[in-house]
């Protein structure tokens, strides 16, 4: 008898004690003379039940979870007779949180393990780059557009018309450049992949280094993932071991190779212009636009710059061609969307699907409602620059445009669910604050209008001309929308406004009801 054994090695699943669940599943192996090969493998996104641990059946693989070290000794025993256990969750492929969802980026996350190059060709890796490469780079992009792919950072546009414009660029040297800064609230899906599928994310940037004429790419990892970096760097490694990095990759004339670089920890230096910088070794300031970044981009060259994501999905574009991504999705928003559900959130967890699913369907159901058992009274959707919705637009279906038609944004696709107890002028002034701190500087509407606008909702929380301040605080945020340089102090107004317009109660009493009181 042997046991094949799954742990994750997630930052996720380690933070809540998977390392030394691993650790003791393998000294009670040796104890009991089993033999087991215990294989650390991403997170399958259920972060609630973590540490989860697997094991290989007949009938495939089944789940247990939470598990905790004083389990371990009995779950030995239910994995090596099949016995029932506290802890079992059933065949994994079969939960239904799994089994509802539509996973083509993370389909293999949580199932390989993200050291083995082996694994991911075992599991349909670099298909996409092999079909790629016996295509024109013209026939890449067409497929490419074709697939309806938006860029899954935040702002949505389209994939195939950013690539196409590089391509289109003369240059002696092109680069691509993968935004992993990840700094929105309630995001974790750039590390999930990056910790367990880096080499699809590899692939990815691969492809788009071979559509448009890169022969360097540079993946920009924020400092607080340490683990990503870590499993970045070995698949890296790997992959150059095996001729998928480097020159003439895969036989082909194209050369390609990338670095990891490691961010100081500023969300500006998520935005595409002030991350070039930070690259290039300087202060993360944004740049002015244009030129763009297609044009004239690091080191003053051409650049393809895209999320983790956008990159994570192209393999699977390529390989299953465009119309099996486009397939899935509504409107102009094709595809999946690996959705982030966190806050006070009883399931929370990456749940990819089609767009389209309503926003009500995602907290209630997928979600299960609060953590505290109260009543959910507003998410925060697309990062701290995203608006709170009330209920009374869960029916909001989710996708860029229906977001947009009511003042929203879906961005990088964090959900973070707030119960009764929000205190949402508090959020407001948290998401000025926020602004102050996080400007970069360069224009006034952000670098001073989020401090005045902090100030202001101080003043209405003191219950000092409130009406007045509130129309102050409007005025602001019409000048921060449509004044600043970039979309920190340009959507910094989305959390302000939505809580003032959806929550006004929560900003002192409004005229009305004081004449009615008097
Ligand atoms: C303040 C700010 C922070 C941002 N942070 C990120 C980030 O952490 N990750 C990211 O991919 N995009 C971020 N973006 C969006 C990028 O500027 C850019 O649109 C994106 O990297 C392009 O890739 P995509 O087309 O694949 O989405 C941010 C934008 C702003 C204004
Ligand atoms: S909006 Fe803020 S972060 Fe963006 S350029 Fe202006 S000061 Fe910098």
């Amino acid at each position: 008898m042997s046991l094949r054994i799954f742990v994750p090695r997630d930052a996720g699943a380690v933070a809540v004690g998977a390392d030394e669940i691993a650790s003791r599943l393998e000294q009670t192996a040796a104890r009991r003379g089993v033999t087991t090969e215990i294989v650390r493998t991403g997170s399958r996104g259920l972060y609630w039940l973590e540490p989860m641990v697997e094991v290989a059946t007949a009938n495939g693989r089944v789940a247990f979870g939470p598990v905790g070290e004083r389990d371990v000794e009995s779950l030995f025993e239910a994995m090596l007779d099949n016995t029932p256990h506290p802890r079992r969750l059933g065949i994994t492929d079969e939960i239904p949180w799994l089994k509802k969802q539509t996973r083509l980026t993370f389909k293999r996350c949580g199932i390989i393990d993200p050291r083995s190059l082996e694994d991911y060709l075992a599991h349909d890796g670099y298909r996409g780059l092999e079909r790629a490469l016996t295509q024109s780079a013209d026939g890449i992009l067409a497929e490419v557009a074709a697939s309806g792919l938006r860029g899954r950072g935040g702002a949505g546009f389209p994939t195939g018309i950013k690539w196409k414009t590089v391509a289109q660029t003369r240059a002696d040297r092109k680069y691509v450049v993968c935004n992993a800064d990840e700094g929105d609230s309630g995001t974790f899906a750039d590390r999930m992949i990056m910790e367990g599928d880096p080499f699809v994310v590899i692939e990815g940037m691969t492809i788009a280094g071979v559509a448009v004429g890169a022969t360097k790419g540079y993946i920009y990892i924020r400092s607080e993932y340490p683990h990503a970096v870590e499993a970045m760097n070995a698949a890296i490694a790997a992959a150059r071991r095996s001729g998928h990095l480097g020159s003439r990759i895969g036989g082909s004339e194209h050369s390609f190779d990338l670095e990891v670089r490691v961010g100081a920890g500023a969300y500006v230096c998520g935005e595409e212009t002030s991350l070039l910088e930070s690259l290039e070794g300087r202060r993360g300031i944004v740049r002015a636009k244009p030129p763009l970044p297609a044009h004239k981009g690091l080191f003053g060259r051409p650049t393809v710059i895209n999320n983790v994501l956008s990159f994570a999905a192209i393999p699977f574009i390529l390989a299953g061609g465009a119309k099996a991504y486009a397939e899935f999705g509504t409107g102009r928003s094709r595809g999946t969307m690996p959705i982030q559900l966190a806050g006070n959130v009883r399931y929370g967890g990456l749940f990819e699907t089609a767009f389209g699913i309503t926003l009500g369907e995602l907290v209630d159901q997928v979600g299960g409602g609060t953590l505290s058992r109260r009543p959910v009274r507003a998410v925060q959707v697309g990062g701290p620059l995203g608006a709170y919705f009330p209920r009374a637009l869960f029916d909001t279906p989710f996708d860029y445009e229906a977001f947009a038609a009511r003042d929203g944004l879906i961005g990088h696709g964090g959900i973070v669910v707030f119960d009764d107890t929000v205190d949402m002028s508090r959020q407001a002034r948290f998401a000025m604050e926020f602004c102050a701190i996080e400007s970069c500087g360069k224009c006034t509407p952000c670098r001073i209008g989020s401090t005045r606008g902090a100030e202001t909702i101080d003043k209405i929380r003191a219950g000092e001309r409130v009406s007045e301040n509130i129309a102050l605080v409007e005025d602001l945020c019409n000048t921060m929308k449509f004044g600043s340089l970039c979309a920190l102090g340009g959507f910094t107004p989305y959390p302000v406004i939505s809580a003032i317009k959806h929550f006004r109660e929560d900003f002192g009493p409004t005229p009305g009801r004081l004449q009615a009181a008097e």
